[in-house]
């Protein structure tokens, strides 16, 4: 198991690292020198500033936030929705940079503050909170991100994107790496050296003119340092520049002078096709993570392929039992699950609820489902910011169709008549549950002055894309759905609903609704903790082959542990099933909200107020979608499984 495991590893890893960073969208850049710039190439490396984050705090700042060198008021680049939703705020920066040509000690500009002036000290202090608060800078350059790197023990390189602003001392902790000096105090890292590391290619290779006066970059690490320059720059020096501790006094003075330098370093080992492979690699998720992951799939595999057969056998013989008892001389009393054939299609109460989360998971289920291979694909690339949420979106709003439809016909077998509220609850319960928890965290971002609050505009965009495309497609959908005939179940159902025996502790409906959920759980929680780690901690998530596998997975066991609950429910004679198959796997976001709980203790070390409240808004919204995705494929399972056998047996 565990060879075919690695071999199977191998082979993703390859098609996930090389394959999807090799796109037409993402071709790559020419560089050359100043003097042979032409068409073909160009010489200036441009330099982009993104928001900063931290693990300490779920609100990310924009750049500009703090007091850093601003650039000259140039364009920024264009985003795309994803970024805007997801607080991507790429900028020009004033870092300026030339292809080839080393810098040593280039001041960027310098800031004064004076105690005498009460915004000075304002600004110091937001400063002081990023860098007490671990804040991270993100830069860009030629659509990489700036990484910065330390060896580990066992003598690795281990690069991260993004590098601290600053760090601390503090009662004999530090976050200082390399530790800087023992006294307790604030340290600004002022100075970047830049490390562009670029593959200098030949004629043939290119086909263009430059030569070795050329080439494409390949990473660019930065190691971030705080000097104390006196007067001039100078890189020497190895003081480092303390940062004041308290507000400044009346007539203090305090001033930091930003400066970077800049070297070129030739490596034509690297392809610039497989240049994202070591930010990827060295992401915390090894090689024997990867089998781990591998082999606890398996063994789900393994699992849930007996319980389909377990259930199989079983049905095979119930079925062979009731048509001989039909067949047979003398009327056997009849038992188990085809006693309820009167009362298995009985429609369920609050069935317009039922059908309007059921048509609003197909829509989650469909959209996941696309984006997922699409991301598998290689057309999500980390390299092609923002496009995964992006796709999502917009295939979220086209997919109104798909809801509106299966809510109409669901609605309409339970002989539903108020067709109007039913289209007008598909379209607007859960995109409106979704859009209001949104806003409301917007609201707090937006108080709080953080950039992952959306513009105004964006905002009315998201408003204007589901009343404008998303609610007319569900309309659509469900006006298809509605002129169809009611869906024709295989049997009848009788006029008085039959009495449910006392059920014992195990078919009762709670606890089977709590037991559901602890397998689709199982399958999927190792590659929760990856997917949240890269939502909050910023870490790049590229395992879309594999998290394609785990859907895949969590589909079927979802499907299975439903149809195998159902079944006892229906052997114990309770024909209650319709609410209950959609409970029992959608129970699988209750552990999913469990999860993040503990992940919000155990691993986030989040202690204000707002940051707690947006993680937990956040994490509500996850919750329900995946709520609905899950019970909604519970519930078809489970209504396929129910049609299929009520079909087979003969009933008089
Ligand atoms: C830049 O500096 C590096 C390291 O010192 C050196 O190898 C390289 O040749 C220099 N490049 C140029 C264009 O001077």
């Amino acid at each position: 198991m565990k060879r075919g495991a690695k071999i199977i590893g191998i082979f993703l890893i390859d098609f996930i690292c090389v394959e999807c960073f090799y796109l037409p969208g993402l071709a790559p850049v020419n560089f050359c020198k100043k003097e042979e710039e032409q068409i073909s190439c160009k010489s200036e490396v441009k330099l982009y500033v993104n928001r900063l984050n931290t693990e300490e705090s779920v609100m990310p700042y924009e750049y500009n936030h703090f007091d850093f060198c601003l650039a000259d008021d140039e364009k920024s680049p264009v985003e795309n929705l994803g970024q805007v939703v997801l607080g991507e705020r790429i900028r020009p920066s004033p870092y300026k940079i030339e292809f080839m040509k080393n810098m040593s000690c280039v001041e960027v500009c310098k800031k004064t503050y004076d105690g005498n002036r009460k915004e000075d000290n304002l600004l110091l202090a937001t400063l002081r909170k990023g860098i007490s608060l671990n804040y991270k800078h993100h830069w860009i350059v030629d659509n990489m991100p700036v990484t910065s790197c330390f060896d580990t023990k066992d003598n690795r390189v281990y690069c991260n994107t993004g590098f601290q602003m600053g760090c601390y001392t503090r009662n004999r902790r530090t976050n200082c790496v390399p530790e800087i000096e023992q006294q307790d105090g604030f340290y600004i890292f002022n100075h970047v050296d830049l490390i562009i590391t670029y593959h200098s290619g030949a004629k043939e290779e290119w086909g263009t003119q430059f030569g070795s006066n050329g080439g494409r970059i390949i990473s660019v690490k930065v190691v971030p340092r705080s000097i104390k320059h006196n007067g001039q720059c100078n890189t020497q020096n190895t003081e480092p520049l303390r940062f004041p501790t308290n507000p400044l006094q009346k007539d203090e003075k305090f001033e930091i002078s930003y400066t970077y330098s800049v070297t070129f370093i030739q490596n034509n080992m690297v392809k610039w096709s497989s240049r994202w492979d070591y930010i990827l690699e060295s992401m915390p998720y090894t090689n024997i993570q990867w089998f781990s992951i591998l082999n606890s799939l398996v063994i789900v595999l393994f699992l849930s392929g007996m319980v389909a057969m377990i259930l199989l056998r079983t049905l095979y013989k119930d079925i062979a039992r009731y048509n001989q008892i039909d067949n047979g001389e003398d009327a056997q009393e009849e038992f188990g699950w085809k006693l309820v054939h009167g009362d298995v299609f009985r429609p369920p109460r609050k069935g317009m609820l039922l059908s309007v989360l059921l048509g609003s998971g197909t829509q989650v289920f469909c959209m996941t489902l696309v984006t997922l291979a699409f991301a598998c694909l290689g057309f999500l690339s980390p390299a092609n910011r923002g496009a995964l949420m992006t796709c999502a979106m917009v295939l979220y709003v086209l997919l109104g169709s798909p809801a509106g439809y299966i809510s109409a016909r669901i609605y309409k077998s339970f002989g539903g008549e108020k067709w109007k509220s039913n289209v007008l609850l598909t379209s607007m319960l859960a995109p409106g549950i979704v859009f209001g928890l949104f806003f409301v965290m917007n609201l707090v971002l937006w108080a709080k002055g953080s950039s992952a609050a959306i513009p105004f505009s964006t905002l009315v965009g998201l408003l204007a894309l589901w009343l404008l495309v998303s609610v007319p497609l569900t309309f659509l959908g469900a006006f298809v759905g509605f002129r169809k005939r009611a869906i024709e179940h295989p049997v009848r159902t009788n006029q008085i609903p039959r009495l449910i025996p006392e059920q014992s502790i195990y078919t009762q409906p709670i606890p089977g609704i709590i037991m559901g959920g602890v397998l689709p759980f199982g399958c999927i929680f190792i590659q929760l903790f990856f997917i949240l780690n890269s939502i909050w901690s910023s870490q790049m998530y590229y395992m879309f082959g594999f998290l394609f596998l785990v859907f895949i997975i969590l589909v079927i066991t979802c499907a299975e542990t439903t149809v195998l609950l159902c079944y006892f429910h229906l052997c114990a004679e309770d024909y209650h099933w319709w609410w209950r198959s959609y409970l029992t796997s959608g129970f699988t976001s209750a552990y999913l909200f469990l999860y993040c709980c503990h992940y919000f203790y155990t691993k986030l070390q989040i202690e204000d107020a707002a940051s707690a409240f947006l993680y937990f808004g956040y994490t509500i919204i996850m919750v329900f979608l995946f709520n609905l995705l899950t019970g909604t494929i519970g519930f078809f399972a489970c209504f396929w499984f129910i049609r299929k056998i009520y079909s087979v047996v003969k009933v008089d």
